[in-house]
């Protein structure tokens, strides 16, 4: 199915200061290659390659650059890799990935020494067949962030950047104490944020007032929009564009009515062109 262009060129949005231009909706690919020991409410069958290229295409076709993986999504970053590099098309595309979670054995690992940070960003082009990434993410439980002022860890993110494997570090945070730490050594920070989940506001706003990225995630609540939350999927990404500091807002589906319905309502809620 060929999709109209619907984010123009001009509505990217600069990830923090660091010249690189995402559109402001997103493809989460977390789905493309993990289906267990995830939250959302129904299970589904990892998906195969002509879904992922027909949901890939279709991105395309709508002006959506941004691709966001993990070390932790299973095998996401290889199917990606592997895919992409089929396709031919690798230069088109944004890449975001995380490292510090690992996935291999079937239950979540952390370790966010330095050493880990940077042999997980070795891995992960490796497995992205890449010899670069747009953005590398620390991966946070949550707890370890309280300490990764201390750890060296954002140091770890800096070598990367000068060895030239990396344009963009930052983390994927979970706390505003985390927040607070990160901010000053990232360019782009990733947020849960919804109108069911506000909590991080304050952060997010903090970021954009610093210069630093944001990446939203969870937006429709990992699919329980119009499932027991009181708001519809249309005014889920209004509410959620209403803060200027978001760079691009993630969403990840299998279904490419829904990567439509999405980019339509992340227009209507930006304006016609997908600026704001
Ligand atoms: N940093 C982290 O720790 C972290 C954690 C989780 C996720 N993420 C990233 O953020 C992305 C999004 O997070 P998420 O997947 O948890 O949450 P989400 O974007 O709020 O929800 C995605 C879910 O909603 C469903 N969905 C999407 N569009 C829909 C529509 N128009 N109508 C009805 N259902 C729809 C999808 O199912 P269908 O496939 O059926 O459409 C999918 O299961 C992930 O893909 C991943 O890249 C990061």
């Amino acid at each position: 199915m060929k999709q109209d262009r619907l984010f123009a060129e001009q509505a990217r949005r600069e990830i923090g200061r660091t010249g690189i231009r995402v559109s402001p909706l997103g493809f989460g690919t977390l789905k493309f290659g993990r289906n267990t020991g995830v939250k959302y409410p129904t299970p589904f069958d990892l998906p195969d390659d002509d879904t992922i290229n027909e949901l890939l295409d279709a991105c395309l076709d709508m002006g959506i650059n941004l691709l966001d993986t993990a070390a932790a999504y299973g095998t996401s970053e290889s199917r990606l890799g592997e895919i992409l590099c089929k396709r031919g098309d690798g230069d088109a595309w944004v890449l975001s990935t995380k490292a510090g979670e690992d996935y291999d054995t079937g239950e979540s690992v952390f370790d966010f020494s330095p050493e880990a940070i940077i042999a997980s960003a070795e891995r992960s082009l490796r497995r992205l067949r890449v010899d670069s990434v747009a953005c590398l993410l620390l991966h946070s439980d949550g707890v370890a962030e309280r300490s990764f002022g201390e750890t060296g860890v954002f140091d770890a993110l800096d070598d990367l950047k000068t060895r030239g494997l990396v344009r963009a570090v930052g983390a994927s945070i979970k706390t505003p104490e985390g927040a607070a730490i990160a901010i000053p050594r990232s360019d782009v920070l990733m947020i849960e944020y919804s109108f069911a989940s506000p909590g991080m506001s304050e952060s997010i706003d903090a970021a954009g007032a610093a210069g630093v990225g944001v990446f939203l995630k969870k937006v429709l609540g990992s699919g329980r929009v119009g499932d027991g939350y009181d708001m519809s999927a249309a005014d889920a990404l209004r509410f959620v564009f209403e803060k200027p500091a978001v760079t691009s807002v993630l969403i990840g589906t299998l279904c490419l009515e829904h990567l439509v319905e999405n980019a339509e309502r992340a227009i209507a809620a930006l304006g016609n062109d997908g600026g704001g």
